[in-house]
């Protein structure tokens, strides 16, 4: 791998230009600064964007910190992700964006999006950050959208601990995308620690008690600065071993995921092809968090990610009426994400499943 720091930008952009096939890669300080950068660079100030309703709360920050306005979509059942007939519901509001998820690294159906987007004019930034590797009808993830990111950030399929990337064919756009990235603050000691902090509010945040409007108003004060910066060049150091490895990565994450269908066959799971970010498993919600402390006893690192954004925008933009989002909220509701990272073996996912049918039985 390159020992010069310059040269793993290049490297990691390169590389990622080899897996999505993409013309113009921007190496970014998360995922979320390239949603933020899109946004701003496509002038959606006061514009409607459509994201999920159960996404990562730091795309909704990215929206709102764009001065967009964050329209939550409800979601398809069966796979998490957007689909057709809900975003057809959306059109009443006259939306000029939208970020389709590969939830849990699991495929949107990129197809039907981009045509109904193209119909509609509307700006798709496609949010790859979980499916790194992964193929979206039959073309890479990252490759579909007018824009789209990946993130290399902590618990990523690309663990970089921090870093994204932003990824599209029309140079333009990557150029005023780039502008605005040079306006973001350098990640420095100050954006660590509060980093840290919100780390430590998110888990108290979503522990049994619902956050309450003030609480989330105030943190999005606080730390809503953490949505956008850039990286130094000596963080890029990693990535490109990290991108190497994909196919290894995925393989192994693959495995597991397939022992996990075997040994949890009575549970339902949307089995579709990608690159597997966490195994996501649906448990009855009455009982979903009983399980999970109990996994948690037994150290076991699973996450309920992610829960509905309906408390947090309620919270943070009162003035907007959210449609019902029952599919998504029932979903944030029962989902357990079991780990299938590097630290996992096979051991771990008899011992997790078998911790997990004892409970259930
Ligand atoms: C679904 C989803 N989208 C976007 C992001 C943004 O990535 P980053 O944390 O690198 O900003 C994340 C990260 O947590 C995510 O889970």
């Amino acid at each position: 791998m390159p020992r010069y720091p310059k040269l793993s930008i290049t490297a990691s952009r390169q590389l990622l230009r080899r897996i999505t096939g993409r013309e113009q890669v921007l190496l970014t300080g998360r995922g979320a600064a390239g949603i933020y950068a899109a946004l701003v660079a496509r002038q959606m100030q006061g514009k409607i964007v459509l994201l999920p309703a159960n996404t990562c709360y730091i795309v909704l920050w990215a929206v709102l910190r764009a001065g967009a306005i964050p329209h939550l979509v409800d979601v398809d059942l069966h796979t998490g992700n957007l689909s057709l007939d809900r975003l057809e519901s959306c059109l009443v509001d006259k939306p000029s964006a939208v970020i389709p998820c590969h939830m849990y690294g699991l495929p949107a159906p990129m197809n039907e999006i981009m045509e109904w987007a193209r119909e509609h004019q509307l700006f798709v930034i496609e949010d790859a950050a979980l499916a790194l590797g992964a193929m979206v009808d039959g073309k890479p993830a990252g490759a579909w959208g007018d824009a789209a990111i990946f993130s290399f950030g902590l618990g990523k399929i690309a663990d970089n601990e921090l870093g994204g990337a932003f990824l599209t064919d029309n140079a333009t756009l990557a150029a005023d995308v780039e502008r605005v990235l040079t306006t973001v603050p350098l990640w420095d000691d100050d954006l660590l620690k509060l980093t840290e902090e919100w780390h430590d509010a998110y888990w108290d945040l979503h522990q049994d008690e619902p956050a309450s409007a003030s609480q989330y108003r105030e943190y999005f004060e606080r730390c809503g600065a953490l949505t956008f910066y850039r990286l130094p060049v000596d963080y890029w150091r990693d990535v490109p071993e990290l991108l190497v490895n994909l196919p290894e990565n995925l393989a192994h994450r693959t495995r597991l995921a397939a022992l996990y269908d075997e040994l949890l066959s009575g549970f339902s799971r949307s089995k579709r092809e990608g690159a597997i970010w966490r195994y996501p498993l649906y448990v009855p919600s009455a009982r979903r968090n009983l399980l999970l402390q109990h996994l948690w006893n037994n150290e076991v690192n699973a996450t309920r990610w992610y829960p509905s954004l309906r408390p947090m925008l309620n919270a943070l933009a009162p003035q907007l009426s959210i449609p019902p989002t029952p599919h998504a909220d029932a979903l944030a509701d029962s989902i357990i994400n079991l780990p299938l990272d590097a630290s996992v073996d096979e051991a771990e996912v008899r011992r997790t499943a078998n911790l997990i049918l004892s409970t259930e039985a």
